[in-house]
């Protein structure tokens, strides 16, 4: 670890790099084509985060209506516990803001416990599951959190 961590809105150049980090991060990583599509619509925020000029994490969130939904948030291990993600999330919640947003939502695997404790940490709350949520039959908490 050496220099600044920036982060910048995601662009195509990035997605090899983004899919390898997801591949790296989930059971059942989102398709390249997935992250490609997202950059190419409107109403999205697409941020990664990089040290050194190399990607370390990266959020993809969509706006519908007054609600902004977290597809995508994660952080590579070596970067973890740093900050990063908080990061992230703020800049996601401050273009909620200018978009007049009211609520985050965001789906997490029943499983993922420090997930869990991370969202709380920002003060999502859970509020319901949705059995076999994921491909692979696990149950997804939905947790939420109002923009103020
Ligand atoms: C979840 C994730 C994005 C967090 O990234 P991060 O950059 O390490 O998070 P931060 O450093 O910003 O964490 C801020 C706070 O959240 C909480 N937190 C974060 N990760 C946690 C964990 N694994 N266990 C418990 N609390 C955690 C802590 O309170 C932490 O503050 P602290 O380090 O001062 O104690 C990262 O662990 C990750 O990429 N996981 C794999 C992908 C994933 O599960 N994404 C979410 C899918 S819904």
């Amino acid at each position: 670890m050496s220099g600044e961590v920036e982060i910048r809105e995601a662009r195509e150049s990035d997605l090899d790099a983004v899919h390898q980090l997801e591949r790296a991060c989930f059971p059942v990583p989102w398709r390249r084509e997935f992250f490609a599509s997202e950059l190419q619509q409107t109403g999205r925020v697409c941020l990664v985060a990089t040290r050194d000029s190399y990607l370390i994490g990266y959020v993809f969130a969509m706006t519908i209506l007054d609600e902004m939904h977290i597809n995508k948030i994660a952080v590579a291990p070596s970067e973890r516990r740093r900050g990063i993600a908080i990061a992230l999330m703020h800049l996601c919640m401050d273009a909620a803001r200018e978009r007049n947003v009211t609520l985050l939502t965001l789906e997490v695997r029943q499983s993922n416990a420090g997930a869990q404790r991370f969202y709380e940490h920002l003060q999502f709350e859970p509020s319901y599951i949705r059995p076999r949520y994921y491909p692979d039959g696990e149950a997804a908490v939905v947790m939420t959190r109002r923009v103020f």
